[in-house]
């Protein structure tokens, strides 16, 4: 028998990764399959970690985060929400992705559920899974303007195995942003159940539809119930590459995350902490003109590829993706690898988005506008030429 669990060696790459493995050193592709943008971070960030690797920033630091990175993040928070969230809440361990990890290694146990409102972005799904848990999907419905969550549906998916609700507002893929009233129903559920409530909200920021920032969990919940609102500085201010991330938690919980940090990454890389002061601190200007940007693009989506006969496009709200339904479309893979090797595009297969989605595929529309354009023009040429 293998000393290895079945989880691990169950492992494969997500429909994103098959899709793109073999092209990544193309450059010929347009790359619509990851999620960032083709921007540099910007300079006075740059400047600001240079300046803290100069100063010695090189050393093991508290593993909830540097004091001034945490003091920045709270005042932060204070500033977009109006919010006096207690230092005790908050803590900074690295990406956002470890953000993931940590709240999850802190729910979940071997045989137990988390229900994940879907479409979901599929690290998600793997984080429970390795942890050896099982993931439930909820998918969000496609009404005639927007997706739409049925909290009925997700109260009849809660059992007796069920220890969280996984949810992801402003969505990737949809690009949905839930709106106060449900976030209110859905935590009341969770309250009813004794259930914890994970709110991802690495995107609060990339609001195209609506208020900036987005709702957030943050407003509602108790300082000390079991909610944990994870976020980070990739998707707002182009820090993909930094790993730098935070989250809210419950307040009895800071020793606990403290913990966590330390056996996970013993914290987040000293000087990209700087990095992210001066995003906190000065990114205002960024985070407009990225959104704007983003904003045009998703109009661009809208146009070239939301008018085909065969595609169904609800016009995303937030975060910065698109995912169409293609009429006729039954192996979401076979068409990505097909878009790839026929006109040079890469985008991300909807199989692996959860349940229900193999005639999707996911786009990500943050590149510049000149070449997601010739990107679209020619997803629409494949199209056309479909059967
Ligand atoms: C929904 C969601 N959560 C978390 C993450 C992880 O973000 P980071 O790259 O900052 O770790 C991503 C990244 O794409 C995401 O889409």
């Amino acid at each position: 028998m293998s000393p290895i669990r079945p989880e691990i060696l169950a492992l494969e790459p997500s429909g994103i990764g098959k899709v793109a493995a073999d092209h990544l050193d193309d450059p010929e592709i347009i790359p619509l399959w990851f999620g960032e943008s083709d921007l540099v971070t910007p300079s006075f960030i740059r400047d600001a970690a240079k300046a803290a690797l100069d100063a010695g920033k090189t050393f093991y630091g508290p593993t909830r985060g540097h004091v001034p990175v945490r003091e920045a993040l709270e005042a932060y928070l204070h500033r977009i929400y109006g919010l006096a969230v207690h230092p005790d809440r908050i803590t900074l361990p690295g990406s956002t992705m470890l953000t993931v990890m940590m709240t999850c290694q802190a729910i979940v146990t071997p045989g137990c559920e988390v229900i994940l409102i879907s479409p979901y972005w599929p690290n998600i799904r793997t984080v429970v899974e390795v942890l050896g848990g099982r993931v439930v999907d909820v998918r969000l419905e496609e009404g005639p303007e927007r997706w739409h969550l049925d909290l009925g549906r997700v109260a009849e998916a809660i059992g007796p195995r069920t220890r969280a609700i996984y949810v992801n507002s402003p969505s990737n893929p949809t690009g949905w942003i839930m709106q106060p009233h449900e976030q209110r129903a859905l935590l009341e559920l969770c309250r009813r159940h004794g259930l914890a409530l994970i709110a991802d909200e690495v995107y609060h920021r990339n609001v195209l539809d609506g208020p900036d920032p987005a709702p957030s969990f943050l407003a509602l919940a108790e300082e000390d119930e079991p909610v944990f609102v994870l976020n980070g500085f990739s998707k707002a201010w182009a820090m993909t590459g930094w790993r730098l991330g935070w989250m809210v938690h419950p307040k009895s919980l800071a020793t606990a995350m403290r913990m966590l940090s330390e056996v996970n990454n013993t914290g987040a890389t000293a000087f990209v902490q700087y990095g992210g002061i001066a995003a906190l601190e000065q990114g205002e200007e960024f985070v407009r003109s990225f959104r704007e940007r983003t904003r045009l693009n998703r109009d661009l989506v809208v146009r070239i590829l939301g008018t085909h006969p065969r595609v169904r496009l609800l016009r995303p709200e937030g975060a910065f993706y698109a995912f169409p339904r293609i009429e006729g479309l039954a192996d979401s893979l076979a068409f990505c690898r097909r878009l790839v090797a026929e006109c040079k595009v890469g985008t991300a297969a909807g199989y692996t988005f959860g349940e229900g989605n193999e005639s999707h595929i996911r786009l990500c529309f943050a590149i510049h506008p000149e070449r997601l354009e010739i990107a679209l023009e020619r997803i629409r040429g494949v199209l056309d030429r479909m059967n």
